[in-house]
């Protein structure tokens, strides 16, 4: 297949960024990290790396102008740490002032994966909402909906979508077709522009923080906004989010379905601890002796990208690691230690927040 094309159902493994912001038009994000209002690891460490349209967002905040965060999220699987990134960049976004949409792809999954539109419900709920307010995503700025029962013009939105389009032109997108993917799309473009309808209070900025392999959704919407001259559709921005790598290696991915691989916000502290020592690749050297002489590489090193992805937001606590990994003074069992104690210090926060989330639930949940 023609190796411009993303495929946004395979999930396409990516492993040159650099070719793909330039392939794609994605703008580097560390141009705009230093007019951020409320500064944020994810922006500074390279989780976010890039963006289309931000300034858009960033304007809103400054003239405290009305914006939007709409997310959407595939109801199948567990929900793990790499998912935490964007249940905190709701919360992050909400404090800036957005309103919240949250779309469970209830009719994508449905279509594209085989899951009935019961179990997505479920495991929406349960996996993923529950995490989201446990996370601190507070009921009045937020819109949790899904796919099968949004409202009726929400509906009909995804499918005027058809008629400002052209078979070639999802062709060039998409690479290969089926009638499920066309549908899947069209919804998502409809779940993007949706927030701008009269009913939801007109035009406005929109972001929405994908991993890249949602690029091509992106770009569809942002063609077909220009073209429904009569919405007066602002373009949606995007922030771009790097994949957070499997406990096995940076190269690998981490995956609901393979537990070894990923360290799921319901683990108990056992569990992260076994996880971690078992799995989690090392950049220290064979022996103790050849580790004090010669050092660790924390760039490979799994337990370091998490401290540095993840779980370590003071810079000077990080760089000391990072230098004293380095040179040898610390060793792998002793980083490895270091993210145990701060991942089972976050779960037990969590796992008490996500008990009185699960009373809060009926504040989310909007019934038609
Ligand atoms: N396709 C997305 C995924 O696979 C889910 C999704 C549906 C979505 N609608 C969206 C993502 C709107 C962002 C915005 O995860």
């Amino acid at each position: 297949m023609d190796n411009k094309v993303i495929d946004p159902w395979k999930g396409t493994e990516i492993k040159d960024y650099k070719r793909i912001m330039a392939e794609f038009g994605i703008e580097d994000m560390s141009k705009l990290v230093d007019q951020l209002p409320v500064k944020n690891p994810y922006f500074f460490r390279g989780v976010i790396f890039g963006h289309k349209d931000f300034k858009v967002i960033l304007d809103a905040v400054k003239n405290k102008k009305p914006f939007v965060m709409m997310t959407g999220l595939m109801p199948s699987g567990r929900f793990h740490i790499g998912h935490k990134i964007i249940a905190d960049l709701m919360v992050y976004f909400q404090e800036l002032g957005a309103e919240c949409y949250i779309c469970v792809a209830d009719i994508e999954s449905y279509l594209t994966r085989n899951i009935s539109l019961e179990e997505g419900r479920n495991v929406a709920i349960e996996e993923y909402l529950l995490n989201y307010i446990a996370s601190g995503l507070k009921p009045s700025k937020t819109r949790f909906y899904f796919q099968s029962e949004g409202s009726k013009n929400y509906m009909n939105l995804s499918k005027f979508i058809a008629g400002r389009t052209t078979f070639n032109e999802l062709k060039a997108i998409y690479g290969d077709l089926t009638p499920q993917k066309i549908v899947s799309a069209f919804t998502q473009v409809a779940d993007i522009l949706h927030p701008q309808l009269k009913e939801n209070g007109g035009p406005k900025p929109v972001v929405v923080p994908v991993g890249v392999d949602q690029l091509p959704h992106l770009n569809l919407c942002r063609d077909i906004a220009g073209r429904m001259r009569e919405y007066k559709f602002v373009s949606p921005s995007a922030i771009f989010t790097k994949l957070i790598p499997g406990l096995k290696g940076i190269h690998t991915k981490m995956s609901s379905s393979d537990p070894d691989s990923a360290i799921f916000l319901t683990d108990d502290e056992r569990t992260v601890e076994n996880k971690i020592k078992k799995y989690a690749f090392s950049g220290g050297q064979a022996s103790l002796e050849e580790h004090r002489k010669k050092g660790g590489n924390p760039d490979v090193d799994v337990s370091f990208q998490y401290l540095k992805l993840l779980f370590e937001p003071d810079d000077k606590k990080l760089d000391k690691i990072y230098n004293d990994y380095k040179s040898g003074k610390l060793l792998t069992s002793e980083l490895k230690e270091i993210l145990i104690e701060k991942i089972n210090k976050f779960l037990k926060i969590h796992r008490a927040n996500r008990e009185k989330a699960k009373k809060m639930l009926d504040k989310f949940i909007i019934k038609n």
